[in-house]
């Protein structure tokens, strides 16, 4: 379980979020919706401790593990992964190359390399991507969707049990959506895990079918319901709703 109790953030000196909170139980889904700019990709990368985002107050935990002290590093080890809204390139290093060092890490063992081809393969049959992408480096010369799927190669390869998903969509054409969407479903059965996902795709959370929404605006979630609230925002935009609105848990049915 992830668990954010009335979090600051401050990005050089400016505050972005303010009595941030937020609560995601093991397995669920939850989808956080907001305007541009209104501080979405500031929680996945304070989560994940992105140099220059810092937490003045309040806490993050994960499971009973207080996640404000450790380092980037500490965090990813605890199952925890972060698909970036822009993933960077990174030229020289393959896709293999960080993958099989990631698992060797993780597992403290050999990497079998039969069995990681294999799997490796079989990943990018599934994402529609041709096998030399195992070989490519990582995000070096791909275009925006293809990066999306790359990301996607390395999470299948790393079996995170938490991760947070920054506009996944953007970059994609309709029909990598829907398939990154059902992609995305698949895993969330295998691994029975827990999603945040920050996105402005009505099509991917159908498919994801999240189960709760927040709307966050003012530095804080100022709204949280079920997928109604999600239509409702896709339909009015997000100035439909303030704070003082009473639409919040389970008053968003129609
Ligand atoms: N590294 C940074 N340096 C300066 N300002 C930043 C940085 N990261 C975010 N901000 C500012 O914080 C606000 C929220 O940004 P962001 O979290 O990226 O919004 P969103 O993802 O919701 O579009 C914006 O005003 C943005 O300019
Ligand atoms: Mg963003």
């Amino acid at each position: 379980m992830l668990k954010i109790n009335d979090l600051t953030v401050k990005v050089e000196d400016k505050e972005i979020l303010k009595n941030f909170n937020l609560e995601i139980k093991d397995g669920e889904i939850h989808a956080l919706l907001g305007a541009n700019g209104t501080g979405k990709s500031t929680i996945s990368k304070t989560i994940l401790k992105a140099p220059g985002y810092k937490i003045t107050k309040g806490a993050i935990y994960y499971n009973e593990t207080r996640l404000n002290d450790l380092t980037t590093t500490e965090i990813s080890r605890l199952g925890i992964y972060l698909i970036n809204q822009s993933p960077i390139a990174i030229e020289g290093v393959t896709n293999a190359e960080m993958l099989r060092t990631a698992l060797g890490e993780i597992s403290n063992s050999y990497v079998d390399i039969f069995a990681f081809n294999k799997k490796m393969e079989s990943i990018c049959k599934s994402l529609d991507i041709p096998k030399s992408f195992i070989h490519r480096s990582i995000n070096d010369g791909m275009s925006g969707g293809e990066r999306k799927k790359n990301e996607l190669l390395h999470l299948w390869m790393l079996e995170p049990k938490f991760i947070i998903l920054d506009e996944i969509d953007s970059g994609l054409d309709v029909d990598a959506l829907k398939l990154v969407g059902e992609n995305l479903k698949e895993y969330y059965k295998k691994m029975k895990c827990s999603i945040l996902i920050i996105t402005h795709s009505i099509e991917l959370l159908n498919i994801l079918n999240p189960t709760k929404v927040h709307l966050l605006k003012d530095k804080e979630i100022i709204n949280s319901g079920d997928f109604n609230l999600a239509k409702k925002i896709f339909k009015e935009g997000f100035n439909a709703l303030n704070k003082a609105d009473e639409v919040g848990e389970n008053k968003t049915h129609e």
